[in-house]
């Protein structure tokens, strides 16, 4: 597979060096050209109207939930499209029905969307407990085995790390879990758009993830979780689309994945993240993931070759991903943020990283730079990169 090739689908491309992917990730020519489809064709809504084009919109809006059920080898009633991962995990804190004395058990590692809807449920009496990470910065298994009790109603952990870019053991932790009888709650957002997943294989109950940075539109997002509980889970909205019947004073919800999808889904957003999928199973994940190794692998060796540079997390290419956080010395990261996109137009993001518990942990008062590659990346622009690291690093 030539990947250079694929980058005369990003057009975006031909100005600017992106590198900030974990962030939200750039959209192909195909994706876009779905999404006009719809608009220029069959702009209708779904499972509402008897109408030709409604016909259309809803048949396209079914198969895009197929597609990505296919993508993580689910069945398609299992896959609820969302707005993104911070919904899907919302919909799980919120809908699941808590009782006081119940403990949610989840790690300093994780981005605010699989923390601060854990924290809220304090309110409910709900108790928590928080993971830190080993010395080497990667999740402490030994630690969550001293967290996780028979109390523990729901493990949140993240998959992969949007800081370290570092992999979790799920497997591992799905073991321990089982064994406690607990719920494993796994938020995807950095490892589906990268790595193989199989959520039968992942052992996990729900797995969140973000369409939008996995080459679908802004405003998509995917909460998996198994039908067994559909009739445990409380809907995050009511409404429209949603029922199989409604009396005077009670409802009856409608089995499938819509129960979970009140009102007007964002469509073309389901549509264009159906064609994302495609796109990225076309290429093949296996091949996505060989050659964003090799892209890492130069990012990394290059930038501890650097005097001055700070890099986070494992530099083991088997147990991370291309997403590299990293600082200079005595420089602050949303200037050197800053000077990347003057310098040599490279975007990168900078900062906490919707990550404060792990910066404030590691001592980061201003946080880091962060370099997330993707597909898309070339190994010149990873030259690029470094060169203007140097640069920087001197000044
Ligand atoms: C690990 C992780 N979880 C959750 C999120 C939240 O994703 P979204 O903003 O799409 O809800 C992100 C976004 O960067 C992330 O990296």
């Amino acid at each position: 597979m030539n990947f250079a090739e694929i980058r005369v689908d990003f057009p975006i491309l031909n100005n600017l060096i992106y590198m900030d992917s974990a962030s939200t990730s750039l959209t192909p020519e195909p994706v876009l050209n779905v999404v006009l489809k719809y608009y220029r064709e069959y702009n209708a809504n779904v499972k509402r109207g008897v109408h030709r084009l409604s016909q259309v919109a809803s048949q396209k809006y079914k198969d895009a939930h197929r597609k990505v059920a296919d993508f993580i080898s689910a069945n398609e009633e299992e896959v609820i499209f969302t707005k993104n991962t911070t919904e899907a995990i919302n919909t799980v804190a919120s809908g699941l029905k808590w009782k006081t004395g119940d403990k949610v058990v989840t790690t300093l590692l994780e981005h605010h969307s699989n923390f601060l809807p854990w924290l809220r449920l304090k309110r409910l009496g709900v108790d928590l407990d928080i993971v830190k990470p080993d010395k080497n910065r990667i999740f402490d298994v030994s630690d969550f085995e001293e967290k996780i009790d028979d109390r523990t109603r729901l493990v949140a952990v993240t998959h992969i790390s949007n800081v370290l870019g570092t992999v979790s053991p799920i497997r591992e932790i799905s073991a321990i879990c089982k064994k406690k009888n607990a719920l494993l709650l796994v938020d995807g957002a950095q490892s589906v758009p990268h790595i193989h997943i199989n959520v039968k294989e992942l052992g996990c109950d729900f797995l969140c993830f973000s369409g939008h940075k996995m080459l679908g539109p802004p405003g998509t997002g995917v909460l998996w979780m198994k039908e067994d509980f559909f009739d445990e889970l409380e809907p995050l909205t009511f409404g429209g689309g949603m029922i199989d019947d409604v009396f005077f004073d009670s409802y009856k919800l409608t089995s499938g994945y819509e129960r979970f999808e009140g009102g007007t889904p964002n469509i073309v957003g389901g549509i264009g993240l159906g064609r994302a999928v495609d796109y990225l199973k076309e290429i093949g994940m296996g091949e996505i993931r060989g050659y964003e190794k090799r892209l890492t692998k130069r990012l990394i060796e290059g930038l501890l070759d650097i005097e001055n540079v700070y890099v986070y997390g494992s530099t083991n290419l088997n147990e991370r991903i291309g997403v590299v956080s990293f600082n200079i010395n005595g420089l602050n990261p949303h200037d050197v943020a800053l000077m990347f996109d003057e310098a040599s137009n490279i975007m990168v993001r900078s900062g906490h990283l919707c990550c404060i518990p792990l910066m404030k942990y590691f001592g980061l008062k201003e946080g880091a730079v962060r370099v997330s590659l993707y597909l898309y990346n070339t190994e010149e622009e990873v030259d690029t990169f470094l060169d203007t690291v140097k640069k920087i690093a001197k000044c």
